[in-house]
C-alpha cells in the first residue's frame, strides 16, 4: 500500500485526521504509518453504535463437579492427572497481554511487587505455583506466555533478569497477541504518536489464533501436548495444571474444563457457567433474570451457582474449530493514551474512549462440552485488578497470608 492508497482508505472511513503530521515525518516514520494503516483491521470501529452483539440464546443450568465429589474421588482424579502430566500431555498458557490499566502501573502486571517485608512479584507467585506441580510430578511443563507489543520487551527482560523465578528457560515460549485500534467516544481514532495510531491488545481470546500465527502450534504437535491450561496473570493463588483438575477434565472426556467458585450471593457480580442453546456458555451477572437467580437444582441448591475464575483446560484437538469471527466483539470503555492537538502525549485518568476485545470466555461457547470444576474461593481465587478495595493488592495479600504465603 502506498500513501495515496492509505489516505483514501482512511478518508473512506472518515479518519483522515491520522495523517495530520504526515508531512513532518521522516521517511521511516511515514512508511511505518502507512504500514499500520495497511495491516490494521478497522472494521471494529463500525461496532461502536451497535455495541456488543448480545443476541443470546436460551440458558439452562450446567451442573458442576462439586468439592464433595472431587474429595471422594481424589485419588482417581489425581492419578489420572499425574499420568497425563508425566506423559507431557499438558501445557500452561499464561495470558499476560493485558494492559492492567486499573492497577495503574506502567509496567506489565506480572512485574508488580506485592511483597511487604520482601519483594514478591505477581509473576513469581504464578511461577512458584506451577513449580509445585513440576516438583510433584517430576516433569517440566511447557509454559507459553502471551504478551502484547506494549509489554513484551519488559516482560521478557524482567523474567530473564529474575532467572524465570526458577523455571527452566528452555521450557518457556513467548509470543505476542494481536492489537486492535482504539478510538474516542465518537469513533475517531486516537494517535499515540505522530506516526502511530493508538492500539491496544485485542482481548484475551486472541491467545489461540495469535499462537497459531506465531507458528507455535508446531510445538503442540511435536511434543504431543493434548491439553492447555489457560489462566490469567493476576490470580496469585490459582493452582495451574493441578493434577486433580487435569484428571477430572480428562476422565469426564469434555472439550474444556473450567475452574469455578461457588457464588457468595445470588446476585454476585461474576459470570456464571451454564448452557446456552445446549452448549456451554457464560451468562454475565447482569443477564441473569430473577427467575434464573432463584432457580434450584434437584438438590435444592441454586441452579446458576458457579462463577468462572479464568482458568480453563482446553482440549487441543478441538481448538482448530474455534474461530475469532464467530466470537462476539466487546466494546469496552478504557483509558487510552493519545497525543493532543499540540502532539503532547496525554495519559488520561478516566476512560476516554473504546477498546475492542474478544474474550476467552466466549471461546467456551464454541466447544461442545465443558466440566465446571469447583475450587475453594479462599484457596484459589485472589485476583489483583485494583490497588485497593475489591480484587486488589490488599485483598490478595490477605488471602495469600491466610494460605501461609510469606510476603
Ligand atoms: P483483564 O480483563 O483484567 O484486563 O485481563 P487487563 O487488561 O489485564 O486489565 P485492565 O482491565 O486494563 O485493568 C484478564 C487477563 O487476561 C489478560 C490479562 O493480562 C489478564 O491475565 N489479557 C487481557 C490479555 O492477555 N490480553 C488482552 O488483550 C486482555
Amino acid at each position: 500500500m502506498n500513501y495515496e492508497e492509505a489516505k483514501s482508505k482512511m478518508s473512506a472511513l472518515g479518519q483522515e485526521h491520522i495523517f495530520k503530521y504526515y508531512d513532518t515525518l521522516s521517511d521511516t516514520e511515514k512508511a511505518a504509518l502507512v504500514k499500520q494503516v495497511e495491516e490494521t483491521d478497522f472494521s471494529v470501529l463500525a461496532r461502536i453504535d451497535k455495541g456488543a452483539d448480545e443476541n443470546r440464546g436460551t440458558f439452562s443450568p450446567l451442573a458442576a463437579m462439586q468439592r464433595s465429589e472431587i474429595e471422594a474421588r481424589e485419588k482417581e482424579l489425581h492419578d489420572a492427572g499425574v499420568k497425563a502430566i508425566k506423559e507431557g500431555k499438558t501445557a500452561a498458557m499464561l495470558l499476560a497481554g493485558g494492559m492492567g490499566t486499573r492497577l495503574g502501573s506502567d509496567d506489565p502486571k506480572g512485574m508488580y511487587n506485592i511483597g511487604i517485608t520482601k519483594p514478591v512479584y505477581i509473576f513469581e507467585r504464578i511461577i512458584t505455583n506451577l513449580l509445585d506441580v513440576v516438583k510433584e510430578t517430576d516433569t517440566w511443563i511447557r509454559l507459553f506466555i502471551m504478551t502484547s507489543e506494549k509489554n513484551h520487551d519488559k516482560t521478557v527482560a524482567f523474567l530473564k533478569e529474575k532467572n524465570f523465578f526458577g523455571y527452566r528457560e528452555d521450557k518457556v515460549v513467548f509470543f505476542k497477541q494481536d492489537m486492535a485500534p482504539a478510538c474516542d467516544f465518537n469513533g475517531k481514532l486516537y494517535m499515540e504518536g505522530k506516526d502511530r495510531i493508538s492500539t491496544s491488545p485485542n482481548g484475551n481470546a486472541g491467545w489461540y489464533s495469535s499462537m497459531v500465527r506465531a507458528g507455535l502450534d508446531k510445538i503442540l504437535t511435536e511434543e504431543g501436548i493434548e491439553w492447555i491450561d489457560v489462566f490469567a496473570v493476576d490470580n496469585v493463588l490459582q493452582r495451574i495444571c493441578d493434577p486433580c483438575f487435569v484428571g477430572a477434565t480428562i476422565l469426564a472426556d469434555v472439550s474444556v474444563g473450567a475452574k469455578v467458585v461457588r457464588k457468595a450471593a445470588p446476585d454476585e457480580k461474576v459470570g456464571v457457567i451454564c448452557l446456552e442453546d445446549g452448549r456451554p456458555s457464560i451468562v454475565e451477572y447482569y443477564e441473569l433474570s430473577d427467575e434464573m437467580m432463584n432457580a434450584k437444582d434437584d438438590k435444592g441448591e441454586p441452579a446458576y451457582n458457579y462463577g468462572v475464575i479464568l482458568n480453563y483446560l482446553f482440549r487441543v484437538k478441538e481448538l482448530a474449530a474455534v474461530t475469532d469471527d464467530k466470537m462476539p466483539l466487546h466494546v469496552v470503555k478504557k483509558k487510552i493514551p493519545y497525543i493532543d492537538e499540540n502532539a503532547v502525549l496525554v495519559k488520561p485518568s478516566e476512560p476516554n474512549g473504546f477498546k475492542f476485545e474478544q474474550l476467552v470466555l466466549d471461546m467456551i461457547h464454541q466447544l461442545s462440552t465443558c466440566l465446571p470444576y469447583e475450587v475453594i474461593r479462599e484457596k484459589e481465587f485472589a485476583p489483583i485488578k485494583n490497588p485497593t478495595g475489591i480484587d486488589s493488592v490488599e485483598s490478595a495479600r490477605e488471602l495469600l497470608k491466610q494460605n501461609g504465603v510469606e510476603l
